[in-house]
Formats: C-alpha cells, structure tokens, sequence
C-alpha cells in the first residue's frame, strides 16, 4: 500500500481504511479495469472530496464497499470499517452494515423516495428496520431527523408526500433516511448534481453540520471542483480507476502537481470568463479501462508527458501529506527537466499555483460563494472560511 499520511498521523480516529481496492467487470468476454489499487483514509468528522471526469471510478470505487454492485464485479483489496473488512463480507452481513454503519445518498432523490408513502412514513420505516423502538416513538425520531436536516415546517412535511417537496427538500429527506441510524460513514454521490445552485450549497452546508455535530465522516463525490474546494477537508483525484493526486484540500488547490488537476481545474468556467465563451474541456478521451497502458494513463492526454511516462509513476508522498503519481509535475519556479531520452515535452506553465489564485480558484471558488449566487443572509460561514 502506499503511505497515506495525506492528512497527517495525529490522533484523529480512521474510520475507514481503504487499501489496494480493485474492482474489474466481466462484460462480454472484456475485462474492464474500473478500480486499480485505490488506498486512502477517511476520518470521523471529515470530508473527503473523491473527484475525476465521467468513468474514472468515482461511484464504482464506493458502491464497492456497499456491496451494491452486480455480480459481474469482481472485488479485490481491503476496505476495513472501523476494523471491519467489508471485502468479501456475506450479503447476510452487509445488510447490516448497509445504512446501519455506512450509508449512501445518490444523485436522484425522486427515484429513490417511494411516490406512495408519505416521507415521515419512510423515515419511520428506515427507523424500525434498524432498532426495536415502536412506531410512535419512531415518528418522533423521523421529525427530529427532519428538523437536523433543516426541513422547514418538519412535523406538517411530515405528513406530505415526495411530490409535494422541492428537490432541495427531497434531498434533505434521503438524508435525513440516511442518518436514520447514525451512520459513521455517509457517502453522496454526485448528491446536490441536480439542484440549482442555491440549494446545491444549502446541502452541502447541511453535510458540513452534521459532519461536526454528529461526526459522521463524508465521502462526497463530485465533478464540482469548486464544491469540493469550498466543502471538504481533502480532495482525491481519480483517473482511470486509480488515485493520481490526494491532499487535504487547501494543499491540493494551493499546488497542483498533477497535470489532469491541472487540466481539470482548466475545465472550471472562470468568473471572468465572458458569457457564451467555449468552455476549456480536456482534450481526448479518457483511458479504455478494458486495455489500460502500462505506463500512465494520463500520457496520450499530458502536455508533460515524455518516454519516462512510458513506465507507471507511482503514488508517493512527494510533499509533506501531498501524495501524486507524475515524473514530471507542474512545479512553480522549477522547470521541466529534458529527460535523458530527449523526448521534449510541450507546453508547460510554471506558475500554476499563481494563476489559480489570482482567478480565484483557490480563495474564492468559482462556482458558488463568492459569486453572489447564495444570498448572504442563506449562508453559514463554510468550515474553511472560518478557519
Ligand atoms: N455494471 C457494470 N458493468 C461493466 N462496467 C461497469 C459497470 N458499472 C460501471 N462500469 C464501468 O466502470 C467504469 C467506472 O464507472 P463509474 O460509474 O465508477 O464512473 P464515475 O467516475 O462514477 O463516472 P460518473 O462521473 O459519470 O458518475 C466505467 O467505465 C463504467 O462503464
Ligand atoms: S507521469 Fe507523465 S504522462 Fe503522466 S501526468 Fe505525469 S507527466 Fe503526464
Ligand atoms: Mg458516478
């Protein structure tokens, strides 16, 4: 495994330990690579942004440890919660694991809410599949889940059903069923992807609070690096089913050192971009995960790339709690060695961290606080502001 000590080795509590996870399906005689050794560490109290573009393996890595994924998975590695292997546990097990100990919000809370049942109902429901406590005081338990998910009028919507919710609300109910057993672990997936910008940070706020009040650990995944710049506590990037840069949050913005970050945070419309201006996407496509190179996946895609990259670079603490795989990072001030092989690389911008803060990727991310969009009387301070 490599050393994850991305966040430090203090005395905060490891609630999920993440090691050489590999998930590969089988599919019409292909094999196709869609986790490939995938370690971190996630504490209790914490977010953890898991980012990367569209089949990096961002939902498959953590569906993996929710047992969810079909048959076709084969699953490999080790994912202890709270000491507890989940690879390889019976389904009989995970059961119990699953919303008890670890929980999952997804993207679509329609689909995921029963259209004929009022929302207190299946909240009480979550409640009783999960504990001996009778009905009534079960209701009781749903309001109060409804009142720390900042329901508005939560005792009235208790009565309501998912049709009579905002998305924003619907939301707030599947998470409010998610905590209904005081998970350690919540995972949401892409969970604020379909709401409008406004409410998309009331959610992400309403992680944040329960993150301290409860010390549930995060799991968020996104393709929203200014939600994760804004929200969680540290970030890991995914390319072709593999970590290829972790650090805590500030670090990783500050210093980019991988060039797909770097091409990601490319891709994130600018404040001073002028409307109706073409976005920056990166260029080519994303590895074939069923023939995967070698080498570094990111090659044909990398400005930086030269003969070396031929060869995989491993995911090292290069920097103190910064972890990459790149022989040549962006490093600001240094230049770009000509390898021995003399193949030259093209292209390269050293003053990176530089440039992202002066366009306000990193103080001021892009998307959301400081774009006046969140009215500021609707906002709490996020965790980073008040640091
Ligand atoms: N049941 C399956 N059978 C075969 N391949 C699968 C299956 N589920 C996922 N995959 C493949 O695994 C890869 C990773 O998928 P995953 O859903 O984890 O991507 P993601 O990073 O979450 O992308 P997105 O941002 O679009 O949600 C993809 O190439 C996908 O096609
Ligand atoms: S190892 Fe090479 S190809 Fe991969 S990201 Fe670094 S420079 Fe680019
Ligand atoms: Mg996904």
């Amino acid at each position: 495994m490599d050393a994850d000590t991305t966040t430090g080795t203090d005395d905060r509590r490891v609630v999920l330990e993440v090691d050489d996870l590999r998930v590969t399906f089988s599919r019409a005689g292909r094999r196709i690579h869609a986790v490939n050794g995938l370690s971190y560490r996630l504490y209790a109290g914490r977010m953890l942004a898991i980012i990367g573009e569209s089949g990096s393996g961002k939902s498959v890595s953590v569906r993996a440890l929710m047992g969810l994924l079909p048959p076709s998975a084969f699953i490999a590695g080790s994912a202890r919660l709270a000491g507890t292997e989940l690879v390889g546990m019976s389904e009989k097990e995970m059961r119990r694991i699953r919303g008890d100990e670890i929980a999952m919000v997804f993207q679509d809370p329609a689909r995921s809410l029963n259209p004929t049942m009022s929302v207190g109902a299946q909240i009480t429901e979550a409640i009783r599949t999960k504990s001996t406590i009778d009905r009534k005081a079960a209701a009781a338990r749903a309001v109060e889940l409804l009142k720390l998910v900042r329901l508005p009028a939560a005792e009235r919507r208790f009565h309501e059903y998912p049709h009579q919710l905002s998305g924003g609300m619907r939301q707030r109910v599947m998470i409010a069923i998610a905590l209904a057993s005081n998970p350690k672990v919540l995972i949401a997936d892409e969970a604020t992807t379909a709401l409008d910008v406004t409410t998309q940070a009331q959610i992400m706020e309403l992680l944040v609070d329960l993150q301290d009040r409860l010390g549930t650990a995060v799991i968020m995944i996104s393709h929203d690096l200014g939600l994760a710049a804004s929200y969680a506590d540290e970030v890991l990037v995914m390319y072709g089913g593999r970590a290829v840069e972790h650090a805590a949050t500030d670090t990783l913005f500050r210093n980019v050192r991988m060039p797909y970050t770097k091409a990601l945070l490319g891709a994130i419309p600018q404040l001073t971009t002028p409307p109706h201006s073409m976005l920056t996407v990166i260029g080519g496509h994303p590895p074939d995960l069923s023939a995967l190179p070698p080498g570094c996946a990111f090659a044909p895609r990398c400005p930086r790339a030269t003969a070396r990259c031929a060869e995989r670079p491993p995911l090292d603490e290069h920097e103190p709690g910064h972890r990459y795989a790149c022989w040549h990072p962006v490093m600001p001030g240094v230049e770009l060695e000509t390898p021995a092989d003399g193949v030259p690389a093209e292209d390269v911008e050293l003053d990176d961290a530089e440039q992202l803060r002066t366009e306000g990727h990193v103080a001021a991310p892009p998307t959301l606080l400081t774009a006046g969009v969140i009215p500021s009387e609707d906002r709490v301070p996020t965790k980073r502001e008040q640091a």
